[in-house]
């Protein structure tokens, strides 16, 4: 009997599929969408609430009547979440369904009141910063933590020795440390662009109307402090026509960590390929064929490969989507949100799956030592050491390591003989060619060869240790922001209640 009645494969293996892991690789093949604008709704009764509010203590609205709207704004929410509301598809959009509903609940006096001095057109555009900036907080946690995890593993393999690449040809000695540095400092990057996207974001168009304002003495600062933002997006034609530019930013964001996340997965399906087998991805990570019994897939990397390729084409879209309308509010714009959501739901767990294989994976360390005796990784470290130590000119010893090389066949390492060889084609003097044995035993260990490398940034393992220390640091200040961001929205989520 299968050990996993789930699956028709996975009786090889030890460990249960990683269920978030199947979740992200199975992707749409049987999962479906909500309708998009059931995940404005709670975002929607938020800024009706804050609407609302204002319309009240501008003395634009009778208590009484902003009491009864927020009766009926609650009485919504308690039936969406308990799942008896739906959205009727004859109502158009979210906007019309919530006004519709407190009109029917609450009287028209009340519910026809909802809809003064402001417009869907600024309405959306406000739930949709709402969902982004919520979004990007998520983005934030997520990748953070994954950069925490990478982290761990950085400082545990900091004198992990393997080979480094350059078009995925040995290059030179390295350590799986210093490696994993490299993916969490990219990863700072897409943290900056988020801190800087929630700013652009977390502003208010809330009040902008159609996009020429509104003749009622509407009061946008309030509405946006009640609605947890750092003020307002002021001109209201733009906070309107600039609908679908941050979707944009948002989406970009996605691609160019998905990059990241990208480079990295593909990095990992190299070193745990069998034929080289210098990392090892858990059970829990790994898929199996309906018709191959051995195989140990990595296919949650090759869904963060395709859905890249996929994002940084929803990205285009989304980029493309604003070109050309006239300024003012046009119905493209809808499209924009589409895509938007798609984006978040395709790529917003990657940095959690990606987390759960590094957290499991298991670091071949023999292997990767093995794989140091071959494909010269010491070439170019023998090229510094002849030039450093016979004070030759760089191209100089370059060439003598070339011929050494040359004349190790099929070694995989300089031999002494070869070095000898090779600094007397070059002509040295005797003394120095004396010297070549003791250059080529020094390449030998690679903790010597990497610790030489002392600068910034460098694979020595006190410099990832160094770099290691940095990046947390940046993680942490990150987080912080998430943080602070997070306490100033729930304040205001709470301030806006205590309204009523
Ligand atoms: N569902 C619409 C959207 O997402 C709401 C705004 C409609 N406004 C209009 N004037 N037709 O864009």
């Amino acid at each position: 009997m299968p050990k996993h009645k789930s699956t028709i494969w996975g009786n090889h293996l030890e460990t249960k599929p990683d269920q978030a892991m199947i979740r992200f690789s199975a992707g749409r093949d049987v999962a479906s969408l909500p309708m998009a604008d059931s995940e404005l709704l709670l975002d929607d009764l938020w800024t009706n609430r804050a609407h609302t509010v204002m319309l009240k203590t501008q003395g634009i609205l009778e208590p009484a009547l902003a009491e009864k709207i927020f009766e009926g704004l609650e009485m919504l929410e308690q039936e969406w979440i308990s799942g008896k509301f739906t959205l009727d598809p004859a109502k158009e959009d979210v906007h019309v369904n919530v006004e519709h509903f407190v009109t029917e609940r609450m009287g028209e006096e009340a519910g026809g009141r909802m809809h003064t001095g402001r417009s869907r057109n600024d309405q959306v555009a406000t739930d949709l910063r709402l969902l982004m900036r919520r979004e990007v907080l998520i983005f934030m946690e997520n990748v953070d933590a994954l950069g925490r995890e990478i982290l761990t593993q950085a400082v545990a393999h900091a004198e992990t020795w393997m080979p480094g690449f350059t078009h995925t040809q040995p290059g030179m000695m390295t350590t799986w440390g210093h490696w994993l540095c490299g993916w969490a400092q990219a990863l700072t990057r897409d943290l900056n662009r988020a801190e800087g996207l929630f700013h652009r974001l977390n502003r208010s168009p809330l009040g902008a109307a159609a996009s020429f304002g509104t003749s009622w003495p509407i009061h946008r600062e309030l509405t946006a402090e009640l609605l947890g933002f750092d003020g307002v997006e002021e001109n209201t034609l733009d906070a309107v026509t600039s609908r679908g530019e941050l979707e944009y930013e948002v989406a970009s964001l996605y691609a160019q960590m998905m990059n990241h996340l990208s480079v990295a997965a593909q990095d990992l399906m190299l070193l745990a390929h069998p034929y080289w087998n210098m990392v090892r991805l858990d059970d829990a990570y790994v898929t199996g064929s309906s018709i191959m019994p051995q195989k140990r897939n990595p296919d949650f990397a090759e869904v963060i490969r395709g859905k890249t390729a996929w994002v940084i084409g929803a990205a285009a879209g989304l980029l493309a989507g604003p070109k050309g309308t006239m300024s003012g509010y046009n119905r493209d714009t809808q499209q924009t949100k589409y895509a938007l959501l798609d984006v978040v739901r395709e790529c917003r767990d990657a940095p959690t799956v990606f987390r759960g294989a590094i957290n499991t994976l298991r670091v071949n360390k023999e292997e990767m030592a093995a794989h140091l005796n071959s494909g010269f990784l010491a070439a170019a470290d023998f090229a510094d050491l002849a030039a450093r130590e016979l004070n030759l000119p760089f191209r100089l010893g370059y060439n003598i390591a070339a011929t050494a090389v040359r004349l190790s066949g099929n070694a995989g390492v300089i031999t002494p003989q070869a070095a000898r060889q090779a600094m007397a084609e070059s002509g040295a003097e005797p003394d120095k060619i004396q010297q070549a044995e003791h250059i080529v035993s020094q390449l030998a260990d690679p903790a010597r060869v990497v610790s030489w490398r002392t600068h910034t940034g460098s694979p020595a393992p006190e410099q990832v240790h160094k770099q290691a220390a940095q990046l947390e640091k940046r993680f942490d200040k990150s987080k912080a922001f998430v943080h602070s961001a997070r306490k100033q929205i729930e304040s205001a989520w709470e301030r806006c209640k205590q309204h009523r």
